[in-house]
């Protein structure tokens, strides 16, 4: 049975009563502008659906069975926004952080960070994407990508045009496994603040000494690398992919990442933004 219910998403308490086989939170507001035109209300429109909606959801679902999974409609802008997009990618940060949380809790919560959709928010930007060679998914792409994903273990997705032609879905973000040192180690040697899983080496400037060093510092977590791997797996997602195949000395495998804490805040950590490519 299907029943329709408009509702404000931050505050649901008319919805129909549970149990819920699974969620999906897609309300979302874009009000993409430069910092001095950023007002207090244009801020909370775009924060309002995406914190206050994840926030409402969590008490909806907290009583009784919980539902097989929550999903949380992030964006890829979370890691690497465009001009004029901090408040949405803060918002979308903030749902990363908040279903990692949700998982650290053992609740299989989602967040998977869209790329540009050819509809929705995405249908007036992805012609003057295309135009610049950005392409965006289309409804098809989409949905394959999000029956690929809910097939995996909860976790942090990142899921644009270009993961939709890669059939092995490798540009994922995992909270765990390599994915910490190997962000830390590009990032160091690359000088980056943030890295995303969609980033490319080359085009970020790896050059032999700079993979040398990248190298070396995976060494620290026991991974007997060589350098060329950088030069054949050059985009992040697909490199973390190859490097987790590889054997790995277990004394020196990376601690598991730290508990989160048990209460949900407004305080959040929020995702690096870096500029859009
Ligand atoms: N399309 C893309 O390219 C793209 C890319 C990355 C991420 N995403 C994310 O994917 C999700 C869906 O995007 P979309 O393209 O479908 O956007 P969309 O076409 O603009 O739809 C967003 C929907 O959210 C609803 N909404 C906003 N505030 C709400 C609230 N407080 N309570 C209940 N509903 C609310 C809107 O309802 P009303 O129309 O009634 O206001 C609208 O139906 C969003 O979270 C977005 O951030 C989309």
């Amino acid at each position: 049975d299907l029943q329709i219910v408009a509702a404000d998403v931050r505050s649901l308490g008319e919805s129909p009563s549970g149990p819920y086989d699974g969620v999906f939170h897609a309300a979302g507001v874009l009000r993409d502008g430069l910092a001095r035109s950023l007002m207090p209300d244009r801020v909370d429109a775009v924060l309002g659906p995406k914190v206050g909606g994840t926030h409402a959801l969590a008490d909806l679902v907290s009583e009784g069975e919980h539902p097989a999974f929550v999903v949380l409609f992030s964006s890829i802008a979370a890691v690497r926004a465009n001009l004029g997009q901090s408040a949405y990618a803060a918002a979308n940060g903030y749902l990363d952080g908040y279903a990692a949380r949700r998982r650290a809790e053992g609740l299989p919560w989602y967040s998977l960070g869209w790329g540009l959709w050819t509809v929705g928010m995405g249908e007036a930007v992805a012609p003057r994407a295309a135009a610049h060679g950005v392409a965006a998914l289309t409804e098809d792409d989409g949905i394959g990508l999000l029956r690929t994903a809910l097939g995996r273990p909860p976790a942090h997705y990142v899921l644009s045009a270009a993961t939709a032609k890669d059939a092995s879905m490798t540009a994922v973000t995992p909270d765990a496994g390599l994915w910490p040192s190997l962000t830390l180690a590009v990032g160091k040697v690359l000088h980056l603040d943030s890295v995303s899983a969609e980033d490319d080496l080359l085009e970020l400037g790896l050059d032999s000494m700079m993979a040398v060093e990248l190298a070396a510092s995976l060494a620290a977590d026991g991974l007997d690398v060589d350098p060329m791997v950088f030069f054949e797996h050059t985009r992040v997602g697909t490199l973390l992919t190859h490097l987790e195949s590889l054997p790995r000395a277990a004394s020196q495998a990376p601690a598991p990442p730290a508990p989160a804490p048990r209460e949900p805040s407004y305080a959040a950590p929020v995702a690096p933004v870096a500029p859009a490519a």
